[in-house]
């Protein structure tokens, strides 16, 4: 039974994938902060070596958006060298990388969906810090899965996205923006996606986003929609959500990712308002 080690196992996505992987052929080993730290590179070093993983997915990072640019050096320091150290670990102990990383590598000028094959050009800290992340990968890894996703939603995330239900039930009127586009991906379908590829053996960079993009107003316009409730929501650009929020971080403006390659592969994923869906009916 093939080994899988998971880094940030208590967050988000780790969340997800324990579940997903749970009754799978697969012998899962998923460690919170506490317990495998990657700036710890003694104690990392005795986990991989008393475990020797066959697949290692490495989703530890910080990820708020806005705090990573109030703090670039820790920031970098878990972002990159932190990936750094999970990179070298696998290298040394023989095992498949999997790395998640995200659409704002990207500056968002483009005007179409990226695909694996545009140039990244990060305009915030934890752009930047994730893409050290995977160019340090691509220059050592002899094989690799990079994972770009985006805005991803799902039970228990601390994130906006995945907060929004509950602040929609809590407020009488809200505040989102119009001019940030990109494609919300829900945990399940990213994890199970995950499990997808790693069957196929599928090897190299990867977008993987629920199908379709919007902006947060209109996410949150379909969730009201969906759950039925009265809650007003107020679009706003930008440039006047910095006005209120000064401290937020600068974001790509239009980074949907392009899924042609998950296609090809006969990977289906839901579109994000049928994810959406699927997510507000889960307890
Ligand atoms: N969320 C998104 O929208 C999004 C989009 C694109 C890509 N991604 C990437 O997907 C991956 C998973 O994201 P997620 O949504 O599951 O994020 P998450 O819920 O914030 O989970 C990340 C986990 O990493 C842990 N962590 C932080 N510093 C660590 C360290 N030094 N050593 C070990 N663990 C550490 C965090 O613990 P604490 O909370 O205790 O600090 C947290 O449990 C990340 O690599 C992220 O960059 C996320």
């Amino acid at each position: 039974m093939k080994k899988i080690l998971i880094t940030g196992g208590n967050g988000l996505v780790g969340t997800y994938l324990k579940k997903i992987l749970n009754g799978k052929d697969y012998s899962v080993f998923a460690f919170g902060k506490e317990d495998l730290n990657i700036i710890d590179i003694e104690k990392s070093y005795k986990i991989f070596k008393d475990l020797s993983p066959d697949i290692v997915i490495h989703l530890a990072a910080i990820t708020d958006v806005d705090y990573c640019e109030k703090n670039p050096d820790i920031t970098f320091l878990i972002n990159s060298k932190g990936t750094e150290n999970i990179s070298k670990l696998s290298i040394d102990f023989n095992c498949f990388l999997i790395y998640l990383s995200t659409d704002f590598i990207f500056d968002g000028m483009k005007n179409s969906p990226y695909t694996e094959k545009d140039k990244p050009n990060p305009i915030n800290i934890y752009g930047k810090s994730k893409l050290i992340g995977e160019e340090y990968i691509i220059k050592n890894c002899e094989k690799y899965l990079i994972i770009r996703t985006s805005r991803i939603f799902g039970n228990g995330g601390k994130n906006f996205s995945s907060r929004l239900r509950e602040i929609l039930k809590e407020k009488k009127e809200i505040l989102l923006t119009i001019d940030l586009i990109n494609s919300p991906t829900y945990a399940l379908s990213l994890t199970q996606t995950i499990l997808r590829l790693i069957e196929k053996g599928f090897y190299g960079i990867i977008n993987v986003c629920n199908k379709g993009w919007c902006s947060f107003y209109e996410f949150g316009v379909k969730m009201k929609e969906i759950m039925k409730i009265n809650t007003e929501i107020k679009g706003i650009s930008f440039s006047e959500f910095l006005k209120i929020y000064q401290q937020a971080a600068p974001r790509p403006k239009f980074s949907p990712l392009s899924i042609e390659l998950l296609n090809s592969l006969s990977i289906k994923i839901d579109s994000w308002e049928f994810a959406l869906e699927k997510f507000l009916k889960e307890e």
